[in-house]
């Protein structure tokens, strides 16, 4: 049984945390009780702190205009005293980004992060609920090393990541060989605007720094597995990446290519996916899609435009699946890269740890 947890939103003023502060507005299982954000917003109420850069199309949530924004590092014991756990999505040095999630954790908040900051560490699992829920065993041993009772951190992958691996994991029974993926990431992907990104418009940046290095390897972690208190990386698929910025406000595209052992026929592949679930959709948890991956028949979809929202932004799309010359198969695959990517992501994460009774 699930029941209702007060949560706190780290870095609430950001591209995240606005997006956060719209998934939790009447949620059924979470009530947002602290916003906090730096040290230049603290102290403000949250429609001055977050001023012109809110970028949502909805207006700021009612319960959210005035609530006075916290300072995440100096009013962490504060913090800590008022919520069941926090999401955390803040734009610092990575080192203080990981410092500042072992702080609440060690306060005994459970912190679920959209950071990368943590997502190498190997007892911290790195979650998409449908894929790899098993890994959240992993806590208990990160809750011996941190010697904490409730304190944890748990964290979601990147979002380049979530429109391609949702879309070859259950392929993973015909033993992926290797996988060649190149991702059209959108600008939110960055914390951007058309308005704050001007540079994008008419044009595409074929580097996005770190990013074909994660999206490479965090793949490995999620589908690594828990051995002596820790996840140990799966040897394979081998995943080579290119990442480029396009001009799209919301929804990262990856055109991917795809070899394996048995090769399967295409109605094995899109029987594959139209089957595929996972826990979310056996607990029937309120983010969830109801079908996760959604094949669209039409040459020309998915587009971002056009199908990002599917189940609210939360499923993932593909399209155009076909056999290809040099590998096996290639195809296309859409995620919305703030909700499922991550936000949304988030959000069910925590409802899946909620259910697990992780915050109790
Ligand atoms: N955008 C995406 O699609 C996406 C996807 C996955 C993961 N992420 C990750 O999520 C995180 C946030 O990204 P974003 O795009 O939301 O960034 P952003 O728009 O730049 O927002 C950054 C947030 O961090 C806060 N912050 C900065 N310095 C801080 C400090 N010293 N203490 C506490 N809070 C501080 C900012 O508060 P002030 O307003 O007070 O400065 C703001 O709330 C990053 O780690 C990013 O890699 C982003």
């Amino acid at each position: 049984m699930i029941g209702t947890h007060k949560v706190g939103v780290i870095g609430a003023t950001g591209m995240v945390g606005q997006r956060f502060l719209t998934l939790l507005d009447k949620h059924p299982l979470f009530t947002p009780v602290v916003l906090a954000a730096s040290a230049r917003s603290a102290g403000k109420p949250y429609c001055e702190a977050v001023g012109e850069k809110w970028a949502m199309s909805v207006p700021i949530p009612g319960y959210a205009k005035d609530m006075t924004v916290l300072d995440a590092e100096a009013d962490a014991g504060r913090i800590a005293g008022m919520v069941d756990f926090v999401f955390c999505a803040v734009n610092m040095k990575k080192e203080d980004i990981r410092a500042l999630e072992e702080r609440y954790a060690k306060l005994e908040v459970p912190v679920v992060s959209n950071n990368s900051a943590h997502r190498a560490t190997p007892d911290v699992p790195m979650v998409i609920p449908e894929v790899n829920a098993g890994h959240l065993a992993v806590i208990a041993d990160q809750r011996r090393r941190l010697g904490t009772k409730r304190g944890f951190i748990a964290v979601k992958s990147n979002c380049s990541l979530q429109s391609y691996v949702p879309l070859l994991h259950p392929l993973r029974a015909f033993g992926i060989k290797c996988a060649a993926v190149t991702t059209y990431q959108a600008i939110s992907g960055a914390g951007k605007t058309f308005a704050t990104m001007p540079q994008i418009v008419d044009n595409v940046i074929p580097y996005i720094g770190g990013e074909e290095q994660k999206s490479e390897e965090e793949p490995l972690k999620i589908w690594g597995t828990l051995q002596d208190g820790r996840i140990v990386h799966a040897e394979g698929p081998v995943i080579t990446s290119q990442c480029l910025r396009v001009p799209v406000s919301d929804g990262h595209t990856a055109a991917v290519f795809v070899s394996f052992e048995r090769t399967p026929s295409k109605e094995d592949i899109l029987s594959a996916w139209k089957n595929f679930s996972g826990e979310p959709q056996a607990l029937n948890l309120p983010s969830a899609p109801k079908q996760f991956i959604h094949y669209f028949e039409e040459d020309d979809r998915p587009q971002a435009k056009l199908d990002r929202m599917t189940e609210n932004g939360m499923a993932v799309c593909a399209g155009r699946l076909r056999k290809d010359t040099l590998f096996d198969y290639k195809f296309i695959g859409l995620s919305h890269n703030t909700l499922r990517g991550a936000a949304g992501g988030a959000v069910l994460l925590a409802e899946l740890l909620a259910a697990k009774g992780y915050f109790d």
